[in-house]
């Protein structure tokens, strides 16, 4: 049996395509629905984008000005050269530069990919040279850090577009430098959208998988029709709303909810440049009169540590709706949002190959504390069946369902705007991801007898932790280039806060002596930092004499997992439920 959508039994992807303008001459374009359409209208003066500087400033950017400045960005792509289908690089932290490089990029037709700014120089300039970036926009800080260290290892990148004050007097030292600011203001704010067609490439997310590079993820302007349905439908964006997601837009959620869909509603988007602080939270809260507030169980939990009395102490009667995304939310803490700050937490599924929610606890409707939800309208879920392999089980080219109550794979049928649709020159990659008409998840779940979906475990070994996805081969291989060590398995281990944590084993080069073997786990936790960054880099390095393996002679995370957590070694396939 597959579930349907829990409501709105006449929807249809057609009938919410007819929700958004178009472009006049015909196609679709994000940057028309998100900006040009508001700023032509009677949004024109209201404030798109709220920006809460580090400094405690506060700046409002209207519908008018970010049709301007967005404009004047592909205007200046346009002058660089940069031709439609090209890909624009952003690495930059939580600014409204970042939104005005995103829409400006797809006013001029080409492809944007945000890179995270916790990334160290590694993930970056692969990234970078995966994507073959021509154009990077960034700090001269997160230059002189990220990139300057490996400039030499990207001849392909001509322009870097620098943000901020300093810029002028950074980018004669930049090859290929210029001050974005000084840039914009030199050219006119009237940009014509060239023609768009719903299935042009607009978006570039790198996600991680278990082995190898960095996947690209590619999505289309198409995309923005399950942005604004969702934004609607999941978390009631309605006119007049001032909506916070926490998420960075290094990453999908910050792409897709704190950028295209809020926008698209024509509300009031918060950036928040400041990093996590649960008083500074509740005083955005209050202070700005959130109404709608999309999060991560890593926060939740920070913020139940803080206690529930510094809740108290905030006005926080603006709140409709809190929901969150990115890794299990437990029952205790939907309960908890419940009692101390006046609202239930509705979590929601998704993730970068699905561009937009998939299942969710859905504004208006019931709350289920602990699962994830149930499908949106329009989009369809399954359990696949899995064999003591753990492979999801075939039958005449279509997966073999399970039944209710047992946990599977999670599939979606294939079909929902928001889809990718490729990962970037691997398209081999991206067709095994299909099994007869259904998208497989990789995550492991099973749905109830009243159709709600509860979340299990990863069905590979890609590790979450504070909501970030982590590739461990991106981890084992910077490990690797240590010369001390010869091989490494890297895992995730349950943490209270961040859901999981990672935990490297290394086996050490021969000849290594034993004095700089003692010091060798805190020399890597250094070195493992300055190439990958704090986000990506271990947490914890254990030196072993050797590592488990497969047949194939691959590291074998599983079993270290199951030693690591004392769990039978035996049945690897109920591990999951376990992390
Ligand atoms: O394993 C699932 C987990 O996050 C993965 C997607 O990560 P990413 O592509 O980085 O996208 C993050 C934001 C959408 C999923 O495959 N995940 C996402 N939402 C939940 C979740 N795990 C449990 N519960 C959720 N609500």
């Amino acid at each position: 049996m597959t579930t349907q959508a829990a409501t709105g039994s006449d929807f249809s992807w057609t009938a919410e395509r007819a929700r958004l303008d178009g472009l006049p001459g015909g196609g679709l374009n994000i940057a028309h629905e998100a900006v040009d359409r508001h700023a032509a209208g009677p949004l024109r003066d209201r404030a798109a984008l709220r920006w809460l500087a580090r400094d405690g400033s506060v700046h409002d950017t209207t519908y008018g000005e970010l049709a301007a400045q967005t404009s004047r960005f592909a205007r200046l792509l346009a002058d660089l050269g940069v031709e439609p289908g090209e890909t624009v690089f952003a690495l930059l932290g939580r600014v409204p530069e970042l939104h005005v490089a995103a829409l400006g990029t797809f006013k001029r037709r080409a492809v944007f990919c945000p890179l995270y700014s916790a990334f160290g120089p590694e993930p970056v300039a692969q990234r970078l040279t995966l994507g073959a970036g021509a154009v990077l926009v960034t700090t001269p800080r997160l230059y002189a850090r990220r990139v300057a260290p490996v400039r030499d290892r990207l001849p392909a990148l001509r322009h870097v577009l620098l943000v901020g004050a300093d810029a002028a007097d950074v980018a004669p030292e930049v090859p290929g430098g210029v001050d974005l600011a000084v840039e914009l203001a030199a050219r006119p704010p009237a940009w014509e959208i060239p023609p768009t067609s719903a299935d042009d490439v607009a978006l570039l997310h790198f996600t991680s998988g278990t082995t190898g590079r960095p996947k690209g993820a590619l999505h289309v302007h198409e995309a923005v029709v399950a942005h604004h349905a969702t934004g609607r439908i999941a978390l009631d964006l309605r006119e007049g709303d001032v909506f916070w997601c926490t998420a960075d837009p290094g990453w999908v959620t910050g792409m897709s909810y704190g950028v295209i869909t809020p926008l698209s509603h024509g509300v009031t988007c918060l950036i928040d440049e400041g990093e996590f602080d649960a008083t500074r939270w509740y005083e955005t809260l209050a202070e700005q009169r959130v109404t709608v507030w999309y999060t991560a169980p890593t926060a939740i939990r920070m913020l139940m540590r803080a206690g529930a009395e510094l809740a108290r102490e905030h006005d926080l009667s603006a709140l409709r709706l809190i929901a969150s995304v990115g890794e299990p939310l437990n029952a205790e803490a939907v309960r908890w949002g419940a009692e101390h700050l006046g609202l239930p937490i509705r979590d929601t599924w998704w993730q970068t190959e699905t561009g937009g929610i998939m299942i969710g606890n859905l504004a208006g409707l019931e709350v289920r504390p602990g699962a994830m939800g149930r499908p949106l309208p329009g989009v369809e879920a399954s359990i696949g069946r899995r064999d003591e392999e753990g492979e999801l089980r075939v039958a005449d080219g279509v997966p073999v369902m399970a039944d209710d109550g047992e946990g599977g794979e999670l599939l979606l049928r294939a079909g929902w705007p928001s889809m990718f649709r490729g990962y970037l020159n691997e398209d081999e990659r991206y067709a095994r991801c299909f099994v007869g008409g259904w998208y497989r998840t990789g995550d492991l779940a099973r749905r109830d007898e009243d159709g709600w979906y509860w979340f299990l475990g990863r069905g590979d070994d890609v590790i979450k932790s504070a909501g970030h996805l982590i590739g461990p081969f991106e981890v084992e291989r910077v490990l690797m280039e240590h010369p001390a060590v010869v091989e490494a398995g890297v895992i995730g281990v349950p943490d209270e806060m961040a859901g999981q944590r990672i935990k490297a084993f290394v086996v050490l080069a021969p000849g290594v002596n034993a004095e700089t073997a003692a010091g060798l786990p805190r020399a890597l936790l250094g070195f493992a930092r300055t190439r990958l960054g704090a986000v990506v880099a271990p947490k914890e390095i254990e030196v072993r004499d050797e590592l488990p393996h497969t047949r194939s002679g691959k590291v074998m995370r599983r079993l270290l997992r199951a030693r690591e957590l004392g769990l039978p070694e035996g049945d690897l396939s109920t591990l999951e439920t376990a992390t």
